[in-house]
């Protein structure tokens, strides 16, 4: 069993009192509905310290207005049996107005990596809402560590000069993204696939593999490109974005490769949004 809380002041309290003790902290910061690869950044916070805080809030101010708020899956006795199997210490589950009590208002203002023109440009308010309930979380915890997934790049680039640009003294780490066998990347939201486009989703990330080994092998990045959004296109996708940028500025890139690079996407298989991202190797 690992034991739950539901307020600041309380979680401040384990924090103070395994500090006392000499531990070091570690911080998982998900929205619930947990799969393997929340996990396995569990298990990666564990490597970097004695104890691992999992928060669990669906944040309402990273969602838009049309998008999935109130039927995001909420399954908080199952998530606290996964993290028993993994040994967490402590689960941080506040309500909606513990973290936004009446008076809020104030929002981080974001520019760099959350002005890329990818997951931004189809969802405008979400990076200021993620960057500020993080900043939160951060502030609550001051943990040594927070572990954010790769799954989500273009988050951890944000939360990465979030924590740099305003001083937050907790180191953020990276876990990679957990996959199931046949390549998609786990997701909660994966569970509103239909049979069918469940058996297409994985064609998504061969296809983001594909282009980054053409591209790691030095063919031109335009050509290589177009021919993955064909691939997922001919595979029953919407396309929101197929992009090789940056890897760490999310820049876009010249006609080869020079400097690491990355490629994210965002497709839709009927309403489900799928997201997923690779490395271009020897970049
Ligand atoms: P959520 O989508 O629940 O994800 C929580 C953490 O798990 C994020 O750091 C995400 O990148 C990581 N993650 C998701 N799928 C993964 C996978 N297949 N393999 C490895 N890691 C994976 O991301 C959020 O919540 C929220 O925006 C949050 C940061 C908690 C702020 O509300």
């Amino acid at each position: 069993e690992v034991p739950v809380v539901h307020t600041v002041e309380d979680m401040r309290a384990f924090v103070h009192a395994r500090r006392a003790a000499g531990e070091r902290i570690g911080l998982v910061p998900t929205m619930g509905a947990l799969h393997a690869g929340h996990l396995s950044l569990v298990e990666e916070a564990r490597r970097h310290a004695d104890r691992v805080i999992t928060t669990i809030f669906v944040n309402p101010t990273q969602f838009g207005p049309t998008e999935d708020f109130s039927r995001y899956p909420r399954t908080l006795a199952a998530d606290c049996e996964k993290l028993a199997s993994v040994s967490a210490d402590l689960v941080f589950a506040p309500a909606v107005e513990e973290m936004y009590p009446e008076g809020f208002c104030t929002t981080v203002m974001l520019e760099g990596p959350a002005k890329a023109d990818l997951e931004d440009r189809f969802r405008p308010t979400h990076f200021a809402g993620v960057a500020t309930v993080v900043a939160k979380l951060l502030n609550q915890a001051q943990a040594d560590i927070a572990v954010f997934g790769e799954k989500d790049y273009q988050q951890l680039l944000v939360i990465r000069h979030l924590a740099r640009d305003l001083d937050i003294g907790t180191c953020i780490l990276a876990g990679p993204t957990l996959r199931d066998p046949d390549g998609l990347a786990m997701s909660s939201r994966n569970i509103y696939l239909s049979a069918e486009d469940r058996a297409r989703a994985p064609r998504l990330y061969r296809a983001l593999s594909e282009a980054a080994r053409r591209i790691g092998e030095g063919e031109v990045v335009g050509h290589v490109m177009g021919e993955a959004h064909e691939a997922i296109v001919g595979a029953g996708f919407d396309i929101d974005y197929v992009e090789a940028r940056h890897a760490d500025t999310l820049a876009r890139v010249a006609r080869r490769l020079e400097g690491p690079m990355r490629i994210l996407a965002a497709a839709r298989l009927g309403a489900t949004r799928l997201i997923d991202n690779v490395a271009v190797p020897n970049t």
